[in-house]
């Protein structure tokens, strides 16, 4: 890390991942303000950023805590003092669980589980440890990932916790990352139903059935308003609004093609560094600086140009206008197609202050978590 604070950003080198600071700011505070006057929490997924001084600031402006994915990630958050954190994601092998069991004595943990292997896997090594932890039944509402398939097994599964000791049932997780996705805001709304219904139920059977249901949690960056409005959930854990990414944005918003509740604040600056032939140019920015899961990053300063191939240190674009072209070593700003996979790329985040054509170096902050997998 050779730069110096208060480099021009078009001046730093590349390839380097971004930060617009004025952009993301505004981002934290429109989702903090739509939770402000509401019974229901935000709890971000940190999974995104990975960062436990974002985390903070998002704590700071009225988040209940966080989520992780990952114990690995989790424990970077706790070290650096985070206190109340969900662990979204199935833990089920006995190492990982004496983690758990250590991180739970030294913060508010929850857990979620959904199998009675996992459970009782977890009750065991909690009682042995001496150390208790809340735990909620992961329910599918559409994903089909982890979680169980019907409100009658997650009440079966969570009357089974309330047996178990050392582990406190807390309520369920009812996530739906396929629907985050959906293309056209009626569209989203229309397939997201089947979640909030299946919410819904489960809610009712709890309820009937005697199980604690006080915390209710799922949602996202792309049906937040909809987690708000129905009220079922009473957390919701939007990961990707505060940097946003290309792929989010095509998804479509309430009267627009694009979904702009949020704007983009995450770049990937690069440098052109062949020009081998007429409108086709090489940039320094591969696989290895921008995700492509969710397809190839947007390019920011021309809107004509298309990334249409990647190697692990190159992007070939090709620009389709008869304006002018950019020359050998200009640099050239892309939007990650997919926040998540892109940021897991680097080191550190470079903030800039004063936007992305003007701006200079505010502060770099570390990607603690970045490579936390385990
Ligand atoms: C369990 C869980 N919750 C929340 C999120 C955050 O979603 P988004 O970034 O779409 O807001 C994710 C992302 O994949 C997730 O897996």
């Amino acid at each position: 890390m050779s730069e110096q604070i208060g480099t021009p950003v078009r001046d730093l080198q590349t390839p380097v991942l971004l930060i617009d600071l004025d952009v993301m700011e505004e981002n934290l505070k429109k989702m903090a303000s739509n939770f402000q006057n509401s019974l229901i929490n935000l709890r971000p997924h940190s999974k995104t950023h990975k960062s436990p001084l974002i985390a903070k600031k998002q704590i700071e402006m009225g988040a209940i805590g966080i989520c992780c994915q990952k114990v690995s990630e989790a424990e970077v958050m706790q070290e650096d003092g985070i206190e109340n954190i969900l662990l979204s994601s199935e833990i089920v092998s006995p190492a990982k669980i004496e983690r758990v069991s250590f991180l739970s004595k030294n913060c508010d943990l929850m857990l979620v589980v959904d199998h009675i292997q996992g459970a009782e896997l977890l009750s065991k090594i909690m009682e042995k440890n001496e150390s208790d932890i809340g735990v909620l039944v992961d329910i599918d509402v559409g994903q089909g990932r982890c979680g169980v398939r019907t409100v009658d097994e997650a009440v079966s599964l969570a009357k089974k916790i309330d047996e178990l000791p050392s582990i406190n049932l807390r309520g369920f997780q009812a996530y739906n990352g396929k629907a985050q996705h959906i293309e056209g805001f009626n569209e989203r709304e229309k397939k997201y139903r089947n979640s909030i219904t299946m919410m819904e139920e489960s809610v009712y059977e709890f309820k009937k059935n005697g199980l604690n249901f006080d915390v209710r949690t799922g949602g996202g960056t792309g049906t937040w308003n909809w987690d708000l409005d129905s009220e079922i959930l009473n957390e919701v854990q939007a990961g990707s609004y505060l940097f946003m990414d290309s792929h989010y944005r095509s998804i479509g918003g309430r009267q627009e093609q694009f979904y702009e509740d949020f704007q983009a604040s995450l770049f990937v600056l690069s440098t052109i560094i062949s020009f081998p032939e007429d409108k086709k140019f090489i940039i320094d920015a591969g696989h290895k600086s921008l995700s492509s899961d969710s397809g190839f990053a947007s390019c920011y300063d021309i809107e004509e140009a298309t990334y249409i191939s990647a190697s692990d240190e190159h992007g070939i674009i090709t620009v389709d206008s008869l304006g002018p072209m950019p020359k050998l070593g200009d640099s050239l700003l892309f939007q990650p197609s997919h926040c998540d996979t892109t940021i897991n790329l680097f080191d550190y985040f470079y903030g800039i202050r004063g936007g992305m054509e003007k701006g200079f170096l505010e502060v770099i902050l570390p990607i603690s978590a970045r490579g936390m997998v385990q």
